[in-house]
């Protein structure tokens, strides 16, 4: 039986209509759904359902999904109107998304329908955006396929492209319809890419939750990849963290930004080393720590806790650095103010802020992380 379940996200209070005041913990272990109100509209979070919940969720969907999960869930398209886009970041385009603006008109999607994106958060992101510009917008829903998107990517409506060296240069901030959660996709997940994810999970204990960073610093992967209980209680953590800090601030004017933690340098050395976006933002973390340990004065046991951490998860805390074509990259990223860039800080464990800084203050940072990284 559904459980229809409303959380006061502040409060941490979970009622039902029928036990009254349950623990999050008692719920975590059931089916659930429930709504969260942002600004620009509601979404409909469901954990614990399966596929087939699709259809009472969209009663017209068009699938979007990746080449990959297409081969390991075939049912899926067959089931319904399919649009497979090649796997990969590098597909995360403007042609890609011409792609299935043409594929979307061959099916005659009208207003009705519902893009429903399946995947990572390549398919996420570029399935938020077609159906946010398609006939000037038509409803999504997503059912995100790797931890990273169940954590992050398929959370909070910001969707998008990247353009040439620039990650997300192009896209929109709109809600899907629905989040569908089934950690049975996670079967499959190869071990880089449940990395992959932990490193935003692992973000956001380094932004808000020391009490998170303590429990990932006394467990390994191993552990959330056996136990699903624990692995389910982790993703709904990091949804409510998320969801969270949309809600008081959806287009990033404000704490937002926090969410950015480890991506400013990280989306760099992802263009320029072609690597995941877990590891980039992996190695983006260590280099804020050592911008913190300018800014904030952040004490410098916390570089080594994080990089402790980021070894138990099986994540990268060095590679050599090439900091002037770093410091290129990063020259065009939209946080940029002139001279200065927002970027964010640790004031510790659990405690982030965002500061405006110099560019220098970046790049002493960059050589100092290459110096620490790579001893
Ligand atoms: N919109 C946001 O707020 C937000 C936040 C964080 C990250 N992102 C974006 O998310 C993207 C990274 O997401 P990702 O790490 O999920 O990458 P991804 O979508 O490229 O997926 C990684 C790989 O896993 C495969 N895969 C997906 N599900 C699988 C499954 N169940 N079993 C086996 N393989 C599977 C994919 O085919 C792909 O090869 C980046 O583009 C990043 O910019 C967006």
């Amino acid at each position: 039986m559904d459980i229809l379940v409303l959380i006061d996200i502040r409060l941490r209070l979970i009622s039902t209509a029928d036990s009254g005041i349950i623990t999050a913990g008692v719920v975590l272990l059931m089916s659930m759904q429930y709504e969260v109100a942002f600004p620009s509209g509601k979404v409909q979070y469901i954990f614990g359902k399966g596929l087939q919940a699709i259809e009472r969720l969209a009663p017209q969907p068009v699938i979007l999904t990746d080449s990959h999960v297409a081969s390991l869930y075939p049912s899926l398209t067959e089931a319904y109107p399919s649009i497979i886009i090649p796997a990969g970041e590098s597909y995360k385009t403007l042609e890609t998304l011409e792609s299935i603006t043409g594929q979307l008109l061959q099916y005659q999607v009208q207003r009705k329908s519902v893009l429903v994106g399946v995947g990572g958060g390549v398919v996420t992101d570029i399935a938020g955006f077609a159906a946010a510009v398609y006939m000037r917008g038509i409803n999504c829903g997503f059912v995100p396929t790797t931890l990273l998107a169940m954590v992050d990517a398929a959370i909070g409506g910001k969707n998008g492209v990247d353009f040439g060296l620039q990650k997300n240069l192009v896209g929109t901030i709109r809600q899907p319809q629905f989040i569908l959660f089934d950690t049975t996709f996670l079967q499959t997940l190869p071990e880089i890419e449940w990395s992959n994810g932990f490193a935003e999970v692992i973000k956001y204990a380094c932004i808000f939750d020391a009490p998170l960073f303590d429990e990932l610093a006394v467990n390994h992967m191993a552990y959330y990849q056996q136990q699903q209980t624990a692995l389910k209680e982790l993703i709904q953590c990091c949804a409510t963290w998320k969801n969270q800090t949309v809600q008081e601030d959806e287009h990033e004017s404000g704490d937002r930004k926090l969410l950015n933690f480890g991506h400013t340098v990280g989306h760099a050395i992802e263009t320029l080393y072609q690597l995941p976006h877990g590891q980039a933002v992996a190695l983006g973390m260590l280099v804020a720590c050592k911008v913190s340990e300018t800014v904030t004065q952040l004490d410098g046991h916390v570089y080594h806790r994080l990089t402790t951490v980021l070894q138990q998860y099986k994540l990268p805390y060095s590679l050599t650095l090439h900091p002037d074509r770093l410091m290129d990259i990063l020259a065009m990223d939209k946080k940029r103010n002139d001279d200065k860039i927002d970027f964010i800080v640790l004031k510790n464990i659990g405690h982030a802020a965002i500061e405006t800084i110099g560019f220098d203050v970046v790049r002493k940072a960059i050589d100092n992380f290459s110096y620490a990284g790579n001893r």
